[in-house]
């Protein structure tokens, strides 16, 4: 983890610079996120937000959205480009967050420097609301990676592709309910194809109906 927050504290400018905007181009992407936030009230935590470019598309879709990261240098960025939003520095592992405190969450490619197993699904269930919803994104595959060059600075990071029925069997073992999954084929500037899982905490209180 600490090789991990060095590492984007270095390329933090680059990555503000080369990737601006949340959805560009990607319009499925856009898609399954404004699903998200139709479905959505009350706090969101951005949680591995970055440079802050998707909790300013949260904001701009109505949401109270806010960011959580690792890297001093990300939330230095995202501060700079987004001063009407919060960012904190944080653990998504080990969130400074109450239970049932978040009205929704996000977790936008911040899992890809851990191996799927572990994804820390027990705590976004513990922080999340019953019947809140969490988008993951995440890439598509079996593969692990390490990469020493990134957004053209040196960099030491692992990088995991993630299988989608593990990561749906982990969440739902966490006490989730799949809700949706969208999985598309790489871009051009991408290494393979991609997924978006959404999720809602199971709610005990809820009645079932058949
Ligand atoms: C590929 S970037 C994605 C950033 C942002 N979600 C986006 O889509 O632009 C991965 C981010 O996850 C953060 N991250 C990795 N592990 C983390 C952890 N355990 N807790 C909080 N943030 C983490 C990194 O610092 C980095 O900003």
């Amino acid at each position: 983890m600490t090789m991990t927050r060095a590492s984007y504290d270095i390329v933090a400018a680059s990555y503000a610079e080369l990737i601006p905007d949340a959805h560009d181009g990607r319009p499925l992407d856009a898609a399954i996120m404004r699903a998200f936030a139709e479905l959505t009230e009350g706090p969101v935590g951005d949680l591995g937000c970055g440079t802050g470019r998707i909790t300013q598309y949260l904001h701009e879709l109505g949401l109270d959205a806010f960011g959580i990261d690792l890297s001093d240098g990300m939330l230095d960025q995202a501060r700079k480009r987004y001063p009407h939003l919060s960012f904190t520095q944080g653990d998504i592992t080990k969130l400074d967050l109450e239970d049932d405190s978040l009205g929704g969450a996000v977790v936008w490619y911040s899992t890809v420097h851990m191996p799927a197993e572990e994804v820390p699904w027990q705590e976004f269930h513990r922080v999340l609301k019953p019947g809140g919803h969490l988008l993951h994104a995440f890439k598509l595959g079996n593969l692990k990676n390490h990469m020493t060059h990134a957004y053209g600075h040196d960099v030491d990071l692992h990088v995991y592709w993630h299988d989608i029925d593990e990561t749906v069997d982990n969440a739902t073992k966490a006490g989730f309910n799949e809700v949706a999954r969208l999985q598309r084929q790489r871009d051009v500037d991408e290494k393979g194809p991609q997924a978006f899982l959404l999720v809602q905490k199971r709610n005990p209180e809820a009645q079932q109906t058949s």
